[in-house]
């Protein structure tokens, strides 16, 4: 193949990659997988027993099996305080996301807040500043809250996962579902008195709804919220916004709700 003819296949296989949400390399080296299996059917069913204990990896490596879903439950459980559950997240390796995100995106906002908002997942800007919601949908955020008076200050955010999908892409079931004890125990030390879930992702995890977004947003539902009860509502997310500019009549309804409902709190 001519050189500039084999420079454009490389591109394009980029640019396909960088489309299936493959936007980043997790190791210095490339690794043939299927050499490797071929070598794994060759192996002997029954390997020496190693002479010394390996040691504990410090990283789920990427061939390991999945961990359990109910990995988290028991570390959420011991955070007394959200510095401890932040801690107890960054040593959490039962996420596989964390493996390709650059930090941990925990929160922003007053943690004495009586508003809580849960998003999807950090983006490229939060991934790279360690904030939730300071990109394009964030600032779009600002605006929304601005409009029924509020900022930072008066609420706090956080998301359904803490790190960044690759490419963006939404996180999948099993993933939320990971971090799910910590996003519930997030909600419990908050103790909002007000939940928002921006988007279905957020909904679908912290209120169990199946059915769409837009059939949904702009219901009170309740939260059970270690045994206390407190008004949830899904709202149309931020950034779906900026790509339906047409739907932030909806979301203007949905905060008159969520302004009607904090006069009555
Ligand atoms: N979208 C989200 O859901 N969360 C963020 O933090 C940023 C964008």
């Amino acid at each position: 193949m001519p050189e500039e003819a084999s420079r454009a296949a490389l591109a394009q296989l980029l640019r396909w990659y960088a489309d299936m949400g493959v936007d980043l390399a997790v190791d210095d080296a490339p690794h043939d997988r299927f050499a490797e299996s071929q070598n794994l059917e060759r192996a002997p069913a029954v390997q020496p027993t190693p002479r010394r204990a390996a040691p504990i990896p410090t990283r789920t490596p990427a061939s390991a099996p999945p961990p359990s879903p109910l990995a988290g439950i028991a570390e959420a459980a011991k955070a007394r305080t959200l510095e401890e559950l932040q801690a107890e997240l960054l040593a959490f390796e039962g996420c596989g996301l964390k493996a390709t995100a650059t930090q941990l995106v925990f929160a922003d906002g007053n943690p004495q807040a009586d508003i809580m908002f849960v998003g999807e997942a950090p983006g490229a800007d939060e991934d790279r500043i360690g904030r939730p919601f300071v990109g394009r949908a964030g600032q779009l955020l600002d605006k929304m809250l601005a409009a029924i008076g509020l900022d930072r200050t008066q609420v706090y955010i956080a998301n359904v996962v803490p790190w960044r999908p690759p490419g963006n892409r939404t996180p999948t079931p099993l993933e939320t579902g990971a971090c799910l004890p910590f996003t519930r125990r997030q909600i419990e030390l908050v103790a909002p008195k007000i939940l928002i879930c921006l988007g279905a992702p957020s909904m679908q995890t912290l209120l169990g709804i199946k059915e769409g977004i837009m059939r949904s947003r702009g219901r009170w539902m309740a939260y059970d919220r270690a045994g206390t009860t407190i008004p949830a509502m899904a709202m149309l997310h931020p950034a779906y916004l900026l790509r339906q500019p047409s739907h932030k009549k909806f979301a203007w309804q949905d905060l008159r709700e969520l302004a009607k409902k904090m006069r009555e709190i």
